[in-house]
């Protein structure tokens, strides 16, 4: 067997590659595009945690990152610890749990504007008019990023992590994306310095952080239109691919949508199994600092692994019957929103727009079916879910 998230028939159904590196390959090499994975929960989520022999510096894709646009937008999800703790500081404060309860109310009004227009036609697409323009606006206005400007921007955000089927090789599309994106946040800093509004950007402006002589300094325009361009991708995309994930499981587990439906406080519990049964970031890869032994294999210094989440969500010593999707159960710990210093930062505002859409989509449809032949997938190299999902009321 192989792996190789580059493969569009992988990106199907990724699962029984998963299990069979779980059983006969528990670390993997592919001498092909020459990197290792591991793929038992307790392997990867102790990876996770020693950032200091798993480095993200080079990327947490398998395609490394290309480094004129890191040094033009660094980012710190690829940052090793002192910088990246410096940076994380910065912006935590506006995603703790409390900041984002707040935003509660918003997020229900943005999900009853985006339902009223299905109900009236009895469907449409759940990606593309209800999973997508959520966190679109809501990443966007906490942000400050203009209206007028955001369909532009997520369609951008989304052809840059296109991949073509069975390489690693960035498509021209995907740069000139990424290129229209970085010319963007650089043009928005200027308008927003002239013209500042209440947005996260603009307070970033005033920030200051230690730097390595222990001096205070301000943050380059480079490093704010990192934050613009990190919390711009990972706010939207992983949220659209949870909510049509569980769009796709719901319509397979009809049982369990009604349960749901008449008891929406189980909701929160349900979404934990949807990010563990099909997590949306399906692994994170590290370049190696220094060798490493894995089951009598030496990892050499310098060399990539991936850490696959989605194959450790599944790993039968951590998950009784891991291949049930089973709405009540009891989740300790999953690794969807990855481990350790990188833990996802946007995690209690994922968990909020998914409840509350989840909760109204519920008032709208109790009843509904997709049409799985109809459904797109996306095709990124460590993505799972869906571009398209079309799905209609039904009376029963
Ligand atoms: C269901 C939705 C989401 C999933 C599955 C998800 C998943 C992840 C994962 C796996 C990581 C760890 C990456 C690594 O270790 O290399 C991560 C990091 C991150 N996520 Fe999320 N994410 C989601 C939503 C969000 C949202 C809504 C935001 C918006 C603020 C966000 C912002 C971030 C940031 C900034 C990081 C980097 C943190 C760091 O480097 O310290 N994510 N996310």
């Amino acid at each position: 067997m192989e792996l190789n998230p580059f493969s569009y028939e992988f990106h199907e159904n990724p699962y029984p590659v998963y299990a069979w590196l779980r059983e006969h390959a528990p670390l993997y090499y592919n001498p092909q595009l020459d990197f290792y994975a591991l793929s038992r929960f307790q392997d990867v989520w102790s990876a996770l945690l020693d950032w200091r022999t798993y480095s993200s510096r080079e990327g947490v894709t398998l395609e490394r990152i290309d480094t004129t646009l890191f040094e033009a937008t660094p980012m710190m999800i690829f940052m090793d610890p002192p910088k990246h703790d410096r940076l994380r500081r910065l912006v935590s404060s506006a995603f703790t749990p409390r900041r984002i309860a707040a935003l509660e109310p918003f997020v229900r009004e943005l999900c009853e504007k985006l339902l009223a227009s299905l109900r009236a036609h009895g469907g449409g697409d759940f990606v593309s008019e209800f999973a997508a323009p959520l966190p679109r606006e809501v990443i966007f206005t906490l942000l400050g990023v203009p209206s007028e400007d955001r369909v532009q921007l997520r369609e951008w955000m989304d052809r840059a992590l296109e991949r073509d089927p069975d390489t690693p090789a960035i498509p021209a599309r995907a740069i000139e994306a990424s290129m229209n994106l970085i010319r963007y946040w650089f043009q928005l800093l200027d308008t927003l310095r002239r013209r500042p509004n209440d947005g996260l950007i603009c307070a970033l402006f005033d920030a200051e952080i230690d730097t390595d002589d222990g001096a205070r300094t301000r943050l380059t325009d480079g490093e704010i239109a990192g934050f613009c361009a990190l919390l711009g991708a990972a706010g939207n995309e992983t949220v659209t691919r949870l909510l049509g994930n569980a769009a796709v499981l719901f319509h397979r587990h009809p049982e369990a949508w009604q349960l749901l439906c008449q008891e929406p406080q189980r909701i929160p519990r349900a979404l934990e199994e949807v990010l563990r049964y099909w997590p949306p970031s399906q692994y994170q890869a590290r370049t190696v600092t220094t060798d490493v032994e894995w089951y009598g294999t030496t990892v050499p210094a310098g060399a990539r692994i991936l850490l696959l989440n989605a194959a450790a969500t599944r790993d039968p010593r951590a998950f009784a019957d891991p291949d049930r999707f089973d709405i009540e159960r009891q989740i300790p710990l999953h690794l969807s929103f990855g481990y350790g210093i990188h833990f996802c930062l946007g995690a209690s505002l994922a968990r909020l727009e998914a409840r509350v859409a989840m909760e109204e989509f519920a008032r709208s449809f109790p009843r509904f079916e997709v049409d799985e032949a109809q459904c797109v997938r996306a095709h990124m190299s460590n993505v799972h879910g869906f571009d398209h999902v079309p799905f209609r009321a039904t009376s029963r």
